[in-house]
């Protein structure tokens, strides 16, 4: 921003020189300057006039993103720039409806065509397009390189100088488009064409045909590629230029032409003329003794001849005759030397001249708008004058560009913005006034018949406007004066200083005539460009042509009409050294500039007491953060919130004033205090703002977090929902299934019931699944459904297999063996005596007597016997039952029973005929022996405390299994050879062995729980 970049102030200056703080000092005004430009900011304002100084180098600062920068911006918010200004005008056009006009001026070389050319292309690239728009555009830009051709060369001061005026309208339609252009062209320099200064060029386009033309079309136009061939291009000596390509300009020129819309047969056409050009400077006189001219160079007519179309030998003629009327009679009268160079000059210049302005219209034509539709009523238009022969000031070469008028120009534009402290009317009165003004006393002078010359013309105005206070020549100046005038000088006084012009071939240039022969010629020429640059009509009319500076007066007059009906704005430019070297700043010669380019004057204007003012709007937009009142927002008036502020932040009453749209600050320094302030409260509203911005950023992040999440939460529950409504639906489709089977569950599989059914049978499987049986001893089962009791019996089975299967699996040796033991007491016991079941828990042992318990002897006496079992017993005597402890022992072959260390009894198994016991739950048992036998004393009875196990044992030893009896109530047994004993069997509360009174033995045992 402008007011931002003023706290950047000490290093690159003010960026708008009302900002001064001494704006009355140029010192102060070329020290910002140079401070700019050594910072590159080639860009100042003066208020709404830019000042631009020449870079000579590329800054970079053209670029698309450039212009895309200052597009719809305020002039104020962006440094200085020509693409403000451009975009400035373009908005007042736009809004205010209102025609614009660019006025550039500044010396040659100091940027006014390249100013010009890029606010031509901020348009091209910033102006919305359509298609059609697009080759309008392309056209606008392309018209450049050609009018350079042909209306541009090198000087001495620039290397591209435009030599002719050029005053440009841009049209746009309604949506702000560019449709059409339209150039004005004035002052051409055509003397350049025959003559160039020393270190000069002539325009650019010879040079370009000559280095860039095909062979061919070089051979076709008789040209060789050589430019030191031409008299018109070695006066200056300087055919070459190290900053010019001519050879590719001349492509460029080239694809330029085609895409305005020339034709080859223009072009060829166009470029006949330009080598025609040539040939005319090489056309050579010798001169007769007589002292008439004759051509030397015959070469040159037949090539003219055919360029031109028209007849040699009359063209001939023509360049050494002049034809005069004397009383109604034609007659030819020959020229000398001189006179016939002359002539061939001056058409060399017409032909050049005349093409060049077909050259301008042929371009109109091109950028013409053609839409009937659109009235051009309708169209807004933004001119751009690049105001050439402004030199004319500073180097008063007044003879070289043809006619003083480039002065009456140059001060017209100066005049029209008023500079209250010089009145320039009166200087242009002084150059135009009617009858009395130089122009008409010039005019006056080529009429008149006799000898006039530049001395009678110079006397003349000494007569006429000697008297005038701005002018002055060598003889009224005084002795001072003199020194410093030659006496072929006049000297104008205008505000800008003094500036003098030399007389000398004033009259020649102004007369510029071409002889009515040449015309002549010229009107038969078969060249279409020719044959409408010089008309038929031109020959008939009586009336003698305009003289130079009448013709440029009304052309000027013209152009004037056309500026006064616009708004102006004005780029004023600055070289900042004659050598075109980038970074140089020469002191004296911008001080020069300064001066004559008024930009003093411009800022006293601008400044008139105040340094600066700015529409209420902007000023309190700009600083309303400065004041309570006024922060955020101002409801009220505009005068009152400015006012408000002001008041706020102290500007005392003299400091500034408040006018009708605008307030103005008398002093920069006021502006540089609130602007400071601005810049430090700017840091605390920037953290404010970020704080605000955040918060609201954050809160407006939650809220769409919020809703979100809201929004998924609302589908999940639909989700589950309707999961949940599935589910509820298939079950109470289940249970009506369900309940329909249960009642249809005795009919014969149906659809109604299979669901039922399978049901059914579906859990009953499962739930055995769940409830096998662990243990082989585990009976428990589930109830089968009907329809699969039969299944269920046979997975009972199977899963009894399996379960034996798996047990058996398992069993050690050592347990086989007690559980077969078990098996034969079981077989032999089992529901048959009472204390059979007590036994079943408790484990058989090997032996219930080891080594230790048994005498040694005893042992001994076995010998290799080996004992299988042994336990202690009770023995009954056979005769009184007297109870006795023994010990039974068993081996592979017989029962032994032993008293202590002796073996008492041996019963060989073979012998063994029986065993007795009762069915009750005592240990009496009874061997019983064969009687016969000797060596027994009859059956032994005996009492274990584990009589199941010692039985089974003496069975299983025995192989007796099947010879255990088992008696109810009584046990007969042998006493001796025929004698019986028997053994009473009761049940009781306990144990009672005893001999009865009948002689028997009674035993009471025990009634078991289990029975
Ligand atoms: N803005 C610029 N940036 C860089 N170079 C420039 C700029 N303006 C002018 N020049 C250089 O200065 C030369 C002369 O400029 P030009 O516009 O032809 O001057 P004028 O038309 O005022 O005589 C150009 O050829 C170019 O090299
Ligand atoms: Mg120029």
């Amino acid at each position: 921003m402008m007011e931002s970049a003023l706290t950047a102030r000490d290093r690159v200056g003010v960026q708008d020189f009302v900002l001064l703080e001494n704006h009355t000092s140029e010192v102060a005004f070329i020290e910002n300057l140079r401070k700019r430009f050594k910072e590159n900011l080639i860009y100042t304002y003066i208020g709404s006039v830019l000042v631009s100084v020449n870079p000579y180098k590329d800054l970079e600062i053209y670029t698309k993103q450039h212009m895309e920068r200052y597009r719809g911006v305020n002039f104020y918010e962006v440094s200085p720039h020509i693409y403000a200004v451009s975009d400035n005008a373009y908005r007042s056009m736009r809004t205010e409806r209102r025609d614009q006009c660019m006025l550039i001026s500044g010396e040659s070389g100091a940027g006014k065509t390249e100013a010009s050319k890029k606010v031509l292309q901020y348009y091209a690239v910033t102006c919305p397009a359509s298609e059609q728009v697009q080759t309008v555009k392309d056209r606008l830009l392309q018209s450049n390189p050609v009018l350079e051709a042909f209306g541009n060369a090198k000087t001495l001061r620039n290397d591209n100088s435009s030599r002719f005026g050029k005053y440009m309208d841009i049209q746009f339609d309604f949506r702000g488009a560019p449709v059409g252009g339209h150039i004005l062209n004035y002052l051409l320099e055509k003397s350049r064409v025959v003559h160039q200064s020393h270190g000069e060029r002539n325009f650019h386009i010879f040079y370009q045909l000559i280095e860039g033309g095909e062979e061919d079309l070089l051979r076709r136009l008789g040209l060789e590629r050589n430019t030191q061939q031409y008299q018109y291009l070695v006066k200056g000596n300087c055919p070459k230029v190290s900053s010019i390509n001519d050879r590719s300009d001349w492509k460029l020129v080239r694809k330029a032409l085609s895409v305005i819309g020339f034709s080859d047969d223009d072009v060829e056409e166009l470029l006949n003329i330009i080598a025609s050009v040539l040939h005319l400077g090489n056309v050579q006189f010798g001169g007769e003794d007589s002292g008439n001219a004759y051509i030397t160079t015959d070469t040159q007519i037949k090539y003219l001849a055919r360029l031109l179309g028209v007849d040699g030998s009359v063209l001939k003629e023509a360049l050494t005759h002049k034809k005069i009327t004397a009383k109604g009679e034609e007659l030819m009268s020959p020229l000398n030397q001189e006179q016939a160079s002359s002539a061939r000059d001056a058409l060399s210049k017409a032909i050049y001249g005349r093409t060049f302005t077909w050259l301008v219209n042929k371009i109109n034509d091109s950028l013409a708008f053609k839409d009937d539709s659109f009235s051009s009523k309708n169209a807004s238009v933004i001119g751009l004058l690049d105001i050439y022969g402004f030199e004319v000031f500073q180097n008063n070469r007044w003879e070289e560009s043809n006619c003083g008028l480039y002065y009456s120009i140059a001060l017209l534009c100066f005049q029209w913005e008023p500079v209250q402290y010089f009145n320039n009317k009166i200087i242009c009165d002084l150059v135009e006034e009617k009858f009395k003004g130089i122009i008409s006393i010039l005019d006056e002078e080529c009429l008149r018949p006799g000898d006039a010359s530049d001395i009678t013309f110079l006397e003349k105005l000494e007569d006429t406007v000697g008297g005038h206070v701005h002018f002055l020549s060598h003889k009224l100046a005084d002795g001072k004066t003199r020194k410093v005038m030659g006496r072929d000088e006049f000297r104008l006084l205008h505000y800008a200083g003094e500036v003098n012009y030399s007389v000398n071939g004033f009259l020649d240039k102004n007369n510029d005539l071409l002889f009515r022969n040449l015309k002549e010629v010229m009107c038969m020429s078969e060249n279409k460009i020719l044959t409408q640059c010089f008309d038929r009509e031109e020959l008939t009319d009586r009336k003698r042509p305009e003289t130079t500076a009448t013709q440029f007066k009304n052309s000027l007059a013209k152009l004037m009409e056309i500026l006064m009906s616009k708004e102006p704005s004005y780029v004023r430019c600055i070289k900042p050294n004659d050598a075109k070297q980038a970074g140089r700043f020469d002191e004296v010669l911008i001080r020069h500039q300064v001066k004559y380019l008024g930009l003093m004057e411009n800022l006293r204007v601008r400044r008139a007491g105040f340094a600066y003012r700015r529409r209420y709007e902007v000023f309190l937009q700009r600083y309303k953060s400065l004041c309570p009142d006024t922060w955020p927002n101002w409801d009220g008036r505009l005068v009152d919130g400015v006012s408000t502020l002001v008041k706020h932040l102290g500007y005392k009453p003299e400091e500034y004033k408040l006018g009708r749209s605008k307030i103005f600050i008398r002093f920069p320094k006021t502006l540089f205090a609130t602007e400071d302030a601005l810049e430090v409260r700017k840091h605390s509203l920037a953290t404010k703002l970020q704080a605000s911005w955040k918060g609201y950023s954050q809160k407006s992040k939650y809220r769409k977090l919020r809703h979100s999440a809201i929004l998924i939460q609302a589908w999940w529950r639909g989700i589950l929902a309707r999961r949940r409504a599935q589910r509820r639906r298939e079950a109470a489709d289940t249970i009506r299934r369900f309940i329909k089977g249960f009642m249809y569950r005795h009919q014969p599989r149906c659809p109604e019931n299979e669901y039922f059914l399978d049901y059914v049978r579906y859990s009953f499987l499962m739930k055995l699944h769940r409830n096998l049986p662990k243990t082989v001893l585990d009976k428990s089962w589930p109830t089968p459904p009907p329809a699969l009791i039969e299944t269920s019996e046979h997975l009972r089975k199977l899963c009894m297999q399996n379960m034996v299967w798996k047990y058996c699996k398992t069993i050690s040796p050592e347990w086989k063996h007690q559980l077969e033991q078990k098996m034969v007491a079981s077989e032999i016991f089992k529901d048959k005596k009472d204390n059979y079941p007590q036994s079943v828990p408790k484990l058989f042992v090997g032996t219930r007597l080891n080594g230790e318990d048994i005498n040694p002897k005893v042992l001994q006496a076995l010998g290799t016997e080996k004992m299988k079992y042994g336990v202690p017993v009770t023995k009954y005597d056979r005769k009184g039952y007297k109870a006795r402890a023994r010990q039974m022992l068993l081996t592979g072959s017989s029962v032994f029973i032993v008293e202590d260390t002796k073996l008492k009894q041996r019963i060989d198994y073979s012998a063994l005929k029986g065993i007795s016991v009762s069915s009750l739950s005592d240990g009496m048992f009874v061997l019983h022996v064969p009687c016969e036998d000797n060596k027994q004393k009859g059956d032994v009875v005996l009492q274990s405390d584990h009589v199941i196990e010692t039985l089974t044992k003496v069975a299983i030893c025995a192989d007796k299994i099947n010879s255990i009896n088992i008696n109810q109530g009584s046990i007969k047994f042998t006493v001796s050879q025929g004698k019986e004993g028997i053994i009473d069997f009761t049940s009781g509360s306990e144990l009672l062995i005893a001999k009865a009174k009948n002689g028997h033995l009674s035993v009471t045992a025990p009634r078991l729980n289990s029975r």
